[in-house]
């Protein structure tokens, strides 16, 4: 009898458990459709530094018809800048001290950017925001009159506050829900997502 119970209640966690993750999975917050068609201008903007959020990038403009620019840092990040468990590697040292997050970018500058209706910023996660180096790009345009997505990879990551915290650098233009690809992330997966939101 006493295992009898125990096991109903199991049972009943584990249903609760089970209704908790599928609430979570369908409540999660999506992008919207942006009803892109032949005359909407579409650019993808993004920065890099060890390929996976180039690949979603480049993907992503093939399947929206979309321009593409790149986030190029004047001193780039080298494999052991990137090492992020050794205390004196460079973006451990630029994540304990953000005054040295300040990153020169090649250039900031978009030929036509008045031309964009929409612009999809792509970075990697660094510590759960975004890699800095995408900062100064966001910092020195006017994103007046434009739909601004944000997206990202990640090893494990969501996307969490990464794009309300750009937005905050420049407040203009309408940021929307952004999407998190994992590193990876498989052509299919970047495909349905481009279409949902078409
Ligand atoms: C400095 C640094 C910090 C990272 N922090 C996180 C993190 O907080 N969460 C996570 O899921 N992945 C983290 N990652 C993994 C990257 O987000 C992931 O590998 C990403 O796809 C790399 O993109 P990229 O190849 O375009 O640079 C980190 C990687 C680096 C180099």
């Amino acid at each position: 009898m006493k295992k009898k119970t125990f096991l109903i209640v199991v049972l009943i966690i584990i249903f609760v458990i089970g209704i908790f993750f599928l609430i979570k999975y369908f409540n999660k917050p999506k992008t919207p459709k942006q009803n892109i068609d032949g005359d909407t201008k579409v650019l993808v903007v993004y920065f890099s530094a060890q390929n996976h959020t180039e690949k979603v990038a480049k993907e992503i403009a093939s399947n929206l018809n979309a321009d593409i620019f790149e986030v190029i840092p004047v001193n780039p990040y080298t494999e052991d800048d990137l090492s992020y468990t050794n205390v004196s590697s460079r973006v451990y040292k630029e994540h304990n001290d953000e005054s040295l997050r300040n990153i020169e970018l090649v250039s900031t500058k978009v030929d036509n950017w008045e031309d964009y209706d929409i612009v999809l910023i792509g970075y990697p996660i660094w510590w759960g925001i975004a890699a800095w180096p995408i900062n100064n790009f966001v910092k020195e345009n006017d994103f007046t009159n434009k739909t601004v997505i944000p997206f990202c990879t990640s090893a494990s990551s969501g996307i969490g506050e990464s794009g309300n915290l750009l937005e905050k650098l420049t407040n203009t233009g309408t940021w929307v829900q952004g999407k998190r690809f994992s590193s990876n992330a498989s052509s299919n997966e970047i495909k349905k997502w481009t279409k949902s939101i078409k």
